[in-house]
């Protein structure tokens, strides 16, 4: 392997180790950042990350609060709930599992939130602030791969950043975060041809397209640094991502594994926001 390996997880952790000695200075203020989450439904990845996302907040010294809601809930109950939310001064940060059942419009729930306590970075105007470089709340999976990024000394500035991807919560937000700190920026997607045309060019290679092990050797530049945001099960129900690790490790020179890359990073975001809303409000 020739690649440095970029972990997720010791970064993380020495975020949130900052994260947690902030939240304790709010504490002996008087202030207990609070962290709301609903989940509507049985979809079993979804309870998953919602646990995971109680433990770490509790972990950091938070309040959790967890809304659990049937699937058969009407948009006016969930609506109902969020505005609750709105109104609690102990409440910092909610988040809205998604998806969501068919039945409710996830764009009126996610404009529901109160932008001040919209952790998530989903409300249309925390995502224009961004583009326009406001400060605001960043969506968690890219403000992760920023501070990855950031805390590995990684060259933004000139480079040139290939995204393959384009959903709002990763790959149009990463690409607005990489404008701005100077990257050339080529969006790809399902209806890119000669996808490797492109990714071959990349100095920085973010990967978000769902799909197992899908870029391998034929995909990468030597010396590029890889960015892998899939989270996918292989053939022997081994988790994996959408980067064929083994062939790509000794083409990169730094890449981030599947666990322990991407994916402890936006939990980590998502405890950051909690705290900045919590910070802002107390203050
Ligand atoms: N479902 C998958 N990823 C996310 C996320 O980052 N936030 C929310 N609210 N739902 C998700």
């Amino acid at each position: 392997m020739n690649a440095k390996l970029i972990s997720g997880t010791s970064i993380g952790n020495e975020i949130r180790e900052e994260i947690k000695e902030r939240v304790l200075k709010l504490k002996e203020g008087g202030c207990v950042p609070g962290l709301a989450v609903i989940l509507v439904g049985d979809n079993q990845a979804s309870h998953t990350y919602v646990r995971n996302k109680e433990k770490s907040s509790v972990a950091a010294g938070m309040k959790s609060e967890l809304v659990r809601l049937p699937v058969s809930v009407s948009e006016d109950e969930l609506l109902e709930q969020i505005n609750k939310l709105n109104l609690d001064q102990t409440i910092h940060g909610i988040l809205v599992q998604l998806p969501l059942p068919n039945h409710i419009d996830e764009n009126l729930v996610i404009q529901a939130i109160d932008p001040d306590k919209d952790v998530d970075g989903f409300h249309p105007i925390n995502v224009g602030k961004m583009i326009i470089g406001q400060r605001s709340y960043l969506s968690c999976t890219p403000y992760g791969i920023i501070k990855l990024l950031e805390r590995t000394n990684t060259p933004i500035s000139g480079q040139h950043a290939v995204i393959v991807g384009r959903s709002n919560i990763v790959g149009k937000p990463m690409g607005q975060l990489l404008l701005q700190r100077d990257a050339t920026v080529t969006y790809c997607h399902s209806k890119t041809k000669d996808l490797a045309s492109f990714t071959k060019q990349a100095d920085i290679l973010i990967v978000a397209m769902g799909q197992t092990k899908f870029i391998g050797a034929e995909h990468v530049k030597e010396g590029a640094v890889v960015i892998d945001v899939g989270m996918n099960r292989d053939e022997n129900g081994k988790l994996c991502g959408d980067v064929d690790f083994d062939e790509v490790k000794n083409i990169a020179s730094a890449i981030t594994p599947v666990p322990g890359g991407v994916g402890p990073m936006t939990i980590t975001m998502l405890l950051k926001n909690t705290l900045h809303s919590a910070e802002t409000a107390f203050k």
